[in-house]
């Protein structure tokens, strides 16, 4: 560990002793002296501009993403009274384009003693044969046990959704002896989806012991459920699974209903690993007779396998797109800075850009991308013409607002000759070669790419780039990072660095990346979305209009940027 972080822990655990912060079942920080710190007015310096945010208070997770009579529904794990985790909420906003928000009442407060009363907790929506939506989520009871609801809309007819109620017959799943699960790891229903048997299944995160599990219900009217003798699936050492998600995918970005299944059909199962707080998913087939889930073989089933994102991205969820035939992804992205701070700041936590996501015609990953609707945003485009990168060079992209800005580029490997060896242990863990072999460190064919949210004389700067070493039987391998080291010139911010290998051979197509660039936020999509990468970032000099931005080449061999094609961002009503 990097001193930076053991700083930054080191000080969050006294922050804990003088706030008296509780760290609950869900390991989300508690800080019992809220009040004392609450902003009369929310501070915007690092609010995003075209990502999703309450207007205030705290956010985690996503819940119930959905569309229904034309509308986007969008609900989140919200405190309503203050910017760190609390009695827990659904926030609810709607749209109709995925770009402008509408916030609403909180669709469902605690309230039933026998259900919710310490907190609503994450769940999602399913879209049931009548056309209606019922939404199932975790409550915490009166005895801070995690039980299982179900809210319905009250009224139909309206197409925002605005009020709903919770079933007389809550909790409708509870943990007891007859099930031997424990009360207080047993939470975040899926989506449901339909067998060929006409009977409702739907997946809950648990664990024994080390054990992560995707405990099965089934039921036939959605009201009683019943557990199968053994969960979808498991996995040995991982810990608590939370925020399981299951769906079809193919490699036509159509997206597919989440009951469908078909010969050509993978089906994903990821989950949210609550001790590192990484989403990691497997692609595999799901045996529908009996009602497994295998991974394919070569598919990793645990932390080092497959991640959404590599950078900050955490308890996402997908669903179902019908009006545009697509499957969409949410995640949430939390703050980088002690929780003081944001509590301060009268806000914490932000929603990743809607992503569409589909399996790679490898079949063996999948790929994401922002939805279509973020392109509306886009306007004063510069381009900047297709030009060599030196050895060392360094070239400003101006004429966009740097700081609110979509950024496209392309490069080309000229040369493979001079490219550094790749050591057989740095291939354990990318995370780790990028914080050892950052910008600044030379090599040979890299590191490139962009300096985003850099201060004029580049005191400051978020460096997204790539690095090519030379593998085994002199095949590329082809590193992603998200250098965060040189982000801020406070030293209270945590700085990780992020990476992840990319599964792309640059000697027969050129490298892409993309990055949205939101204030706070630098999300990175390497390789048209094979890997994602986010940051969360809070420079003290490249804030707003003072932000600049950068395409590099620190590696001995000269790389050319084909095409730079950048934007300036609007900004859209959110909330
Ligand atoms: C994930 C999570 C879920 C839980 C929710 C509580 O971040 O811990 O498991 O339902 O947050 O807000």
């Amino acid at each position: 560990m990097g001193a930076t972080s053991s700083l930054w822990l080191l000080s969050i655990s006294f922050l804990l002793l003088v706030y008296g912060g509780v760290e609950t079942q869900a390991s989300h920080i508690v800080l019992q002296n809220l009040e004392a710190l609450q902003p009369l007015f929310p501070n915007h310096t690092y609010r995003t501009s075209f990502h999703f945010q309450p207007s205030r208070n705290w956010m985690n997770d996503p819940n119930g993403p959905m569309v229904y009579k034309g509308v986007y529904h969008f609900f989140y794990q919200y405190n309503p009274k203050g910017a760190s985790f609390g009695k827990i909420s659904w926030g609810h906003s709607t749209s109709k384009d995925l770009l402008n928000w509408r916030a609403h009442i909180p669709a469902l407060s605690p309230s039933q003693p026998a259900a919710d009363i310490n907190g609503a907790w994450s769940g999602s929506a399913t879209i049931l044969p009548n056309g209606l939506p019922a939404l199932l989520y975790t409550g915490v009871d009166s005895r801070n046990r995690q039980v299982q609801n179900l809210a319905v809309p009250k009224n139909p007819s309206d197409p925002y959704l605005q009020e709903w109620v919770k079933s007389p017959r809550n909790p409708l799943i509870s943990p007891n002896h007859y099930n031997k699960i424990n009360a207080t790891s047993f939470r975040d229903p899926t989506t449901a989806w339909r067998g060929p048997d006409g009977n409702w299944r739907i997946l809950i995160g648990s664990k024994v012991e080390r054990r992560g599990l995707a405990i099965l219900y089934r039921s036939k009217d959605f009201v009683r459920w019943v557990q199968a003798k053994r969960p979808l699936h498991s996995a040995e050492g991982s810990g608590m699974w939370e925020c399981p998600d299951f769906y079809p995918v193919s490699t036509n970005p159509t997206g597919l209903d989440t009951s469908l299944v078909g010969s050509r059909i993978k089906h994903v199962l990821k989950i949210s690993l609550d001790e590192s707080k990484h989403d990691y998913y497997t692609i595999g087939t799901y045996d529908h007779a009996r009602d497994k889930y295998i991974p394919d073989k070569g598919s990793v089933d645990n932390d080092s396998g497959l991640r959404y994102d590599y950078g900050k991205f955490y308890a996402s969820k997908t669903f179902y797109d019908s009006l545009k035939r697509r499957r969409i992804l949410w995640g949430w992205i939390n703050e980088s800075l002690i929780d003081t701070e944001y509590v301060k700041q009268g806000w914490s936590g932000v929603q990743g850009i809607p992503r569409t996501v589909w399996l790679d015609k490898t079949g063996k990953q999948l790929v994401q991308w922002p939805v279509q609707e973020l392109e509306k945003l886009r306007s004063n485009k510069v381009e900047m013409p297709s030009t060599m990168l030196k050895k060392g060079s360094v070239s400003e992209v101006s004429g966009i607002s740097a700081a609110q800005a979509d950024v496209e580029v392309t490069f080309k490997i000229m040369e493979f000759g001079k490219a550094e060896k790749m050591e057989e242990r740095w291939r354990e863990d990318p995370q780790v070669l990028c914080s050892q072999k950052g910008a600044s460190v030379r090599g040979g064919i890299g590191p490139f790419g962009l300096k985003v949210l850099a201060s004029q004389n580049r005191q400051e700067y978020t460096a997204v780039f790539f690095r090519v070493f030379k593998g085994n039987n002199n095949n590329p391998v082809v590193l992603m990072c998200s250098d965060q080291t040189r982000s801020s010139l406070d030293k209270k911010t945590d700085k990780t660095s992020y990476g992840a290998f990319v599964d792309v051979n640059p000697m027969q197509e050129e490298i892409s990346l993309r990055i949205l660039i939101d204030h706070s936020m630098v999300e990175s999509f390497g390789a048209k979305g094979k890997v994602c990468i986010t940051s969360r970032v809070y420079p003290t000099k490249a804030i707003g209009g003072k932000a600049h931005l950068y395409a590099f080449n620190n590696g001995v061999h000269s790389i050319k940027l084909s095409k730079l094609t950048a934007w300036s961002m609007k900004k859209p009503t959110i909330n």
